[in-house]
């Protein structure tokens, strides 16, 4: 499946599983693509399905056909109207609808992390291998602007051989985890999570739950699956305090939410070594406040770039960032084509400042035009699988556990992604 191309597929008609606040929104920007069609919404509650539909009123584009229920996602994959199902359910939903599409013959697109266990990301390689349809991992951190700047000096060699990159979720989800309960000062206009999903998984669970938001750029940087694979990994979890202060202050020492045990550490810190030799440490924290970064950092041999804020240093003034009209006229200079071609109409129709449009755009440019994915579902296995990997490191004392290599050696001869456009 890697390099994987279908015939063209002119015109896609989507089913959308999961109209929550990711699904919403999605509903909203793939009504505004050119051959893109919205014919079917599924979720487990009713007034969702009518918001997806209002959206789509909204739009001016014609009713999608509602699918209600936990296992609506089957029957929407059924739908001979439905070519691609575009997966935004909470996490454990992920692999059952995606090999609910593949089994029916469909193509998936699938939120962000595509599968939380090994086992379950094999599963997605091998129905995606039997089936011959996409996997489509909907990272659309690889489609921000600084990613696709990062990815363009690298491929131009500026910032000579990359040896070491860094990358993070990095984002208070507190206050968010608790929206509409009772008695929560914050965000009470805002909704929460579906049955507080989240907070769930991280009740149980430790390590990254949440990682390819900084590992998915960087794999791209590095080549991985395309010439390098990542080998091992060991992760380690501070203690968890975050959550538990934020919630007696909100609703009291000795409210339920306060007592609960949650195993998620505030910070989690994971560091690969890929085949080639190079690092990659990503960091996971979501529970203790601080501005929001993804860190986006890659360093070589010829200088380093790190976002948040955006800097770069090179040979051989290294020790000073390029700033002012200096840093202005780099930006310019090395701005991916992509971004130029489209990133002002993103802008306008918004998503993260329009990276889910520009990742929207090329994928489905990719499908109607018979193109292999700029992802596949090798990688979305592979940027997923520190789901699990992180949580037995930790729960091994930090050894260091082997990434599996989904490719079964394919990275070796597998293309890598170029500078690519929807033009
Ligand atoms: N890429 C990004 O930037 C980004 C941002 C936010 C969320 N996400 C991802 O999007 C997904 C959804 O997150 P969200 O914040 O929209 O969650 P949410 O809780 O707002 O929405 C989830 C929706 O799924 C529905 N649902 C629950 N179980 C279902 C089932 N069995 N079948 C069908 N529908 C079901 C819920 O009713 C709800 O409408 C998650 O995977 C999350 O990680 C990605």
């Amino acid at each position: 499946m890697q390099g994987f191309r279908c015939a063209p597929l002119e015109r896609v008609r989507i089913g959308v599983v999961g109209i929550g606040r990711r699904g919403e929104w999605a509903v909203k920007r793939l009504s505004k693509i050119d051959g893109l069609e919205v014919t079917g919404i599924a979720d487990i509650e009713e007034y969702r399905l009518k918001e997806g539909n209002a959206a789509l009123e909204k739009e001016s584009k014609p009713p999608a056909k509602e699918y209600l229920g936990a296992e609506s996602y089957l029957a929407l994959a059924d739908d001979p109207n439905v070519d691609l199902v575009y997966i935004t359910a909470p996490w454990p939903v992920h692999v059952p609808a995606a090999l609910a599409a593949l089994e029916r013959g469909k193509h998936c697109a699938v939120e962000v992390p595509c599968a939380m266990t090994i086992e379950d990301a094999w599963r997605l390689v091998e129905a995606a291998e039997k089936a011959k349809r996409h996997v489509i991992p909907l990272e659309n951190c690889c489609y921000g602007d600084e990613e696709l700047l990062a990815l363009n000096l690298c491929r131009q060699g500026v910032l000579g051989e990359i040896v070491h990159a860094e990358g993070a979720y990095i984002h208070n989800l507190a206050a968010e985890n608790f929206a509409e309960v009772d008695g929560c000062k914050y965000f009470t206009a805002l909704r929460g999570s579906w049955d507080r999903w989240r907070l769930k998984w991280n009740e149980l669970h430790d390590g990254n739950p949440y990682p390819t938001h900084g590992l998915g750029p960087i794999c791209q940087y590095m080549n991985v699956n395309r010439s390098d694979k990542l080998d091992f990994v060991v992760s380690v979890s501070s203690k968890q305090a975050g959550i538990t202060e934020f919630a007696k202050s909100q609703f009291g020492v000795d409210s339920p939410e306060a007592k609960t045990p949650y195993k998620l550490g505030d910070m989690n810190t994971s560091i690969f070594r890929t085949a080639k030799g190079r690092t990659i440490m990503i960091q996971h924290a979501v529970q203790t406040p601080r501005p929001y970064s993804r860190i986006n950092l890659v360093s070589g041999t010829k200088g380093t770039l790190t976002g948040y804020p955006f800097r770069v240093a090179l040979l051989p003034n290294y020790e000073k960032w390029l700033d002012g009209e200096e840093l202005v006229k780099f930006k310019e200079k090395y701005t991916h084509p992509f971004v130029l071609s489209s990133g002002e109409l993103a802008k306008k129709i918004g998503g993260h400042g329009g990276m889910d449009f520009m990742m929207d755009l090329r994928w489905s440019h990719c499908l109607r035009n018979g193109l292999a994915m700029d992802a596949d579902v090798y990688d979305a296995a592979t940027w997923s699988a520190l789901t699990e990997l992180s949580e037995i490191s930790v729960a091994k004392g930090s050894s260091p556990v082997e990434v599996p290599d989904f490719t079964r050696g394919g990275w070796k001869t597998a293309e890598p992604l170029g500078i690519v456009d929807i033009i």
